[in-house]
């Protein structure tokens, strides 16, 4: 608006300098029209005016009217400054004032122009001489220049209205086409501001703006790229600490693991220890007895011989021998003896079983896969755990076993007795809970059942079944989480379970599950590969590298 304004101002200006000049030059062109009008009308007045023949004065200017339309006036003077001849009067005139435009003529020496509002006064003295004859006055009517002038006014305001009418188009045209881009550029950053960087401006122009509009695309698609690079970092930060997060767990985990291992193994190691030394002190002298048994049945058997030949040879010993045979009564030791011999073979046979069952449970250090029989491990297991077996009241708890006939599996059988042993003292602690428990009155004895079972020629299944109380669905999948336990601090560790999932599951490549059923009991059963785990199942072996 402010340019429509300045071009209107403009026009103007150059408006009223047109009007100027026209003004100048219509001046300049009437004083020399009136200039000549009065050069003719001082000519053919001179002589008359001379003779002051009034008559032929008054007609010279009523001629010169006619035929110059523009005289407004027209005066001829004698010397005394009076009118002597008018334009608008018929016939000479006798003034008998002098006009103050005549005195003025004849006293001035160059023409006098006088410009009035509607026209311009011209007036001159008649000079013969020395002698100043009148003088003559002519008006000459600046009409013309009024058209003119009003013309190049109308004209002038007719320029300045379009320029100013085009001056405000063009300016609404520039204007849209400047400030359209800029507000979708002002949009664009607000959007860009809120977050949304998804922004492009459409290039309309080739001008500053259209520059402006593409540097500000590329700004907006480079902060794109940039973002997209921070984000690709921040992920790939992100993954990598979860890959550490996790791998720390897993280190922590591994830790736990190692830890509950050492623990429990140290503790079946010490107990094994024992055993083992228990096993080799028991096993001299008891090697002793069932050793020297033998020979002793065959002397006693000899002396006996020897004393019933004796009898047959001296059937009526001397008195103080009969006295004395009778005091021991021989006849009851000739017949008690050899069962007397029986019993103590039969004793030292079970002392050789219960020193062979100690050495197979100790079998701890024995690092190797080794050929073993099952039936071995869980029977010297149960010899282990014996005293425990005896209950407060009836007849302890009963063990059943039904064992299939196995060949001997590829195994670590002192970790295995470890497994039994933890199932095992597991089962008795619940029914011994049960007995302890005054609100549960078992209905059945409590009972222990064993069975073995060949799956297939490479797997083989050991099912321990206790009749006890059944394990809550909620605990049910923590069994096997390390230092879980229901029992009270110093009772449990709650070790035994994760070691022996351990056990089985990672070093033997089986499987270790529970079954709990109220009003039934629980079962662990585990299922173990018959041979080495690493030469039968390369799949598991291959998947845990
Ligand atoms: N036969 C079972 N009957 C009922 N509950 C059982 C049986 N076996 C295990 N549980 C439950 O599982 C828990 C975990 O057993 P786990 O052998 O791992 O630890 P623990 O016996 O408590 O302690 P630890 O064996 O280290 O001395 C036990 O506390 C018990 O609640
Ligand atoms: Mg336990």
């Amino acid at each position: 608006m402010t340019m429509t304004g300045l071009v209107v101002i403009a026009i103007s200006g150059v408006t009223a300098l047109s009007v100027q000049r026209e003004q100048n030059t219509f001046h300049q062109e009437w004083k020399e029209r009136a200039s000549l009008l009065l050069d003719t009308l001082e000519v053919v007045a001179r002589d008359p005016l001379y003779d002051l023949e009034a008559d032929v004065l008054s007609q010279l200017i009523s001629a010169l009217a006619q035929n110059h339309p523009l005289l407004t006036s027209g005066h001829i003077y004698d010397s005394d400054g009076r009118i002597i001849a008018d334009l608008h009067r018929q016939g000479p005139v006798y003034a008998t004032q002098s006009s103050p435009l005549g005195q003025r003529l004849i006293n001035s020496e160059p023409t006098v122009f006088i410009w009035q509002s509607q026209q311009l006064v011209a007036g001159r003295a008649i000079i013969a001489g020395e002698q100043r004859l009148g003088a003559v006055s002519i008006g000459l009517s600046t009409a013309p220049l009024q058209q003119k002038v009003a013309r190049v006014r109308n004209q002038g305001i007719v320029i300045a209205l379009i320029a100013g009418g085009l001056g405000a188009s063009i300016a609404v045209v520039l204007s849209r086409s400047i400030t359209t881009p800029l507000q979708a550029l002002v949009v664009a950053t607000r959007k860009i501001a809120q977050g949304d960087l998804n922004q492009q401006v459409p290039i309309q122009s080739h001008d500053e703006l259209a520059v402006l509009a593409q540097s500000f695309n590329e700004m907006t698609s480079r902060l794109q790229q940039t973002l997209s690079l921070l984000q690709a970092h921040k992920d790939e930060l992100e993954q990598r600490v979860q890959e550490r997060t996790q791998a720390l767990s897993e280190a922590i985990q591994h830790l736990q693991q190692t830890q509950t291992q050492l623990v429990q193994s140290e503790k079946m190691s010490s107990l094994g220890q024992l055993v083992a030394g228990v096993a080799h002190e028991i096993n001299n002298p008891a090697s002793f007895i069932h050793g020297n048994l033998t020979y002793a049945s065959t002397y006693i058997q000899d002396l006996l011989d020897i004393i019933t030949l004796y009898q047959r040879h001296y059937p009526n010993p001397p008195a103080g021998l009969q006295e004395a045979i009778d005091a021991v009564d021989l006849a009851f030791i000739q017949s008690d003896l050899p069962k007397l011999l029986q019993s103590m073979q039969v004793g030292s046979d079970r002392i050789n079983e219960i020193v062979r069952s100690l050495r197979t449970f100790s079998r701890l250090e024995e690092g190797d896969f080794k050929p073993a029989d099952i039936h071995d491990g869980i029977d010297s297991t149960l010899m282990i755990l014996k005293h425990r077996l005896k209950m407060a009241t009836g007849n302890g708890i009963q063990v059943v076993k039904h064992y299939a006939p196995l060949d001997p599996i590829d195994c670590r059988l002192g970790q295995l007795n470890q497994v039994f042993m933890n199932i095992l003292t597991n089962a008795i602690d619940a029914l011994q809970d049960q007995e302890a428990a005054p609100s549960s009155p078992s209905q059945q004895p409590p009972t222990i059942e064993i069975r073995t079972r060949s799956l297939s020629p490479d797997w083989i299944a050991i099912h321990i079944f206790n009749n006890g109380p059944s394990i809550d669905t909620e605990i049910h999948s923590k069994l096997f989480d390390p230092f879980f336990t229901t029992k009270s601090v110093g009772q449990g560790t709650g070790l035994g379970l994760s070691i022996s999932y351990q056990i089985v599951t990672e070093h033997h490549r089986g499987r270790l599950y529970c079954h709990s059923k109220a009003n039934w009991g629980t079962e662990f059963i585990l299922e173990l590969p018959t041979h080495h785990p690493d030469e039968t199942m390369p799949d598991l072996a291959a998947a845990d590298r």
